[in-house]
């Protein structure tokens, strides 16, 4: 079953949760759909039938954090994911691994299954393995670290809104090191993200060892967004 999951970014309103309410029902398809709008919005998709996420959680429960928001409050509205360590947060709000690894402690302390980007930028595509091992490191220091369910989104930073997509084949490697860095038997998954749409959906859904796609701008076209998931239930 592959992840269909959309980043809605700091955009969307009322009409557009309305819109994919009564257009993203449960329908035949066999994938898993999960839609991560902005915190403001989450509580106006009452009676979704898909999953639900934030985009950002902190890494305590509550206190005197201004403008943060709980990973137990995000749990208890009704999210089931929370995406952590978007390249946006890294490069806008320096966000460093270290503080993402809190948050993905805490994440899964109160219930959320993190989804964890990593990607190296532009500058860094020659070195772009050493860029994901520093990445995972905190994930891989005690292999025995139950991840469950972890989701790592493979995002190249170069590729994000962009329109450029890495060669299938650049995918799969980065997918099969990201596997073999973290290591098997472990509980996790791993999807790509980066300028995916309804045209190219459907061969970077067939890459091999890929459990499936993050999708940013895509994902608030009602119409672009049912023919990923589509192609994620073939
Ligand atoms: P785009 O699909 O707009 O390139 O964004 C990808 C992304 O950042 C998803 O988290």
């Amino acid at each position: 079953m592959k992840f269909v999951i959309a980043n809605w970014k700091m955009n969307g309103d009322f009409e557009l949760v309305n819109q994919m309410m009564s257009e993203i029902g449960k329908g035949r398809e066999c994938c898993k759909v999960i839609v991560c709008p902005p915190a403001a919005l989450i509580t106006s998709f009452k009676g979704f039938e898909h999953d639900l996420g934030a985009q950002n959680s902190f890494y305590e429960e509550k206190g005197a954090f201004t403008g943060e928001n709980s990973p137990k409050l995000l749990k208890d509205i009704g999210c089931k994911y929370v995406i952590l360590g978007h390249s946006e947060r890294r490069a806008i709000f320096q966000e460093s691994d270290e503080l993402i690894f809190k948050k993905w402690n805490a994440a899964i302390r109160f219930g959320l299954t993190p989804i964890i980007c990593i990607g190296e930028t532009l500058e860094e595509r020659s070195r772009w393995k050493e860029v994901l091992s520093a990445q995972l490191a905190n994930y891989c220091a005690d292999k025995s670290l139950d991840l469950q369910g972890t989701i790592f989104a493979y995002e190249p930073v170069w590729s994000i809104g962009t329109g450029k997509v890495p060669s299938m084949q650049e995918i799969e490697d980065a997918i099969g090191f990201i596997k073999d860095v973290i290591g098997a038997e472990r509980n996790y998954y791993v999807v790509y993200g980066g300028s995916v749409n309804g045209s190219n959906s459907a061969e970077i859904l067939n890459i091999h060892g890929l459990d499936g796609v993050l999708v940013g701008s895509a994902s608030l076209k009602v119409s672009d967004f049912k023919t990923i998931i589509g192609n994620a239930s073939v």
